[in-house]
């Protein structure tokens, strides 16, 4: 017994697999938002599919605040691979410089940054993540709040939709349990690599919860979680691609 400090990750098998030919723009025509609007140049501008870089041609999402974010909810979670972002022409496309990607499992929180331009953006720039990642919300924001506006003309974001599918992959915590209600839950259950399986075949299964003592399996659409029992509680995350990032954000240090 080490305490609820500890925690042990085993990533049990990595081979996440990606279907290229599936790649699409995931963020057209998705709820956008932005801290505040300038005139009315709201957010969907962004998802439109207009990448046109002329502010009058009613194509670009446009804030009022100069320390301003962008973000787009993807409505499910995606394998996403690259993000693509584009510029306003004239004098103002230097406002748009030093530029953060982040993705995420919420709208607040489990965000994690995965993707940095460092000066002034050109016409369009474009985040390839070095690693995919599983993410649902896709955010844009400048490291340094500016002295201007953010005005983004287009975002566009390519992933493959959540699947078990996509790749053969599952970590493992101990000592962590779910706060959210399983979408299912099953007895007798042999081990955490059955229990992963189970998941792996259901519909919007993200990650399970087995128990060693009572050798349930319970599985959820979810990340969300608290510390358990460190001896019988063990999460199984499905198919996420763990990064460095996301493991702080979900099971801390
Ligand atoms: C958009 O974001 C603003 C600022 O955070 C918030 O007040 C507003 O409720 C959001 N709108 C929607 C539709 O989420
Ligand atoms: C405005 O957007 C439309 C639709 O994408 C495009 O055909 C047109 O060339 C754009 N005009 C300018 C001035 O960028
Ligand atoms: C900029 O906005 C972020 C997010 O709302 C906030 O945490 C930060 O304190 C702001 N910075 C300044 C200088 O206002
Ligand atoms: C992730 O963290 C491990 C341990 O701290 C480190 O060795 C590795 O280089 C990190 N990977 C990335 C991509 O930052």
């Amino acid at each position: 017994m080490k305490g609820w400090n500890f925690y042990k990750c085993l990533i049990v098998q990595v081979s996440v697999l990606l279907q290229t030919a599936d790649a699409v723009n995931v963020a057209l025509g998705k709820p956008a938002n932005q801290t505040d609007t300038y005139g009315k140049h709201t957010a969907n501008r962004a998802v439109d599919g207009n990448t046109s870089p002329d502010l009058n041609n009613q194509s670009c999402a446009h804030t009022l605040s100069h320390n301003a974010s962008w973000w787009v909810n993807l409505e499910k979670i995606f394998l996403i691979r690259s993000v693509k972002i584009y510029n306003r022409n004239g004098d103002a496309g230097n406002r748009l410089h030093d530029v953060e990607l982040y993705v995420g499992l919420s709208e607040r929180g489990f965000q994690s940054l995965e993707g940095f331009h460092h000066g002034q953006v050109g016409a369009s720039y474009t985040f390839e993540l070095a690693t995919p990642v599983y993410g649902q919300w896709v955010r844009i924001t400048r490291r340094n709040p500016l002295d201007k506006e953010l005005t983004l003309c287009e975002v566009e974001v390519e992933g493959v939709p959540y699947s078990a599918a996509n790749g053969v992959l599952y970590s493992v915590f101990n000592g962590y349990v779910h706060t959210s209600t399983a979408i299912d839950v099953s007895a007798k259950v042999g081990s955490k690599r059955v229990c992963a399986s189970r998941c792996a075949k259901t519909e919007n299964c993200i990650s399970a919860y087995y128990n060693t003592a009572t050798l349930t399996c319970s599985l959820f659409d979810s990340l969300a979680f608290q510390k358990g029992d460190i001896e019988n509680d063990v999460t199984v995350v499905n198919s996420i691609a763990i990064t460095n990032n996301s493991r702080e954000q979900l099971f801390g240090k």
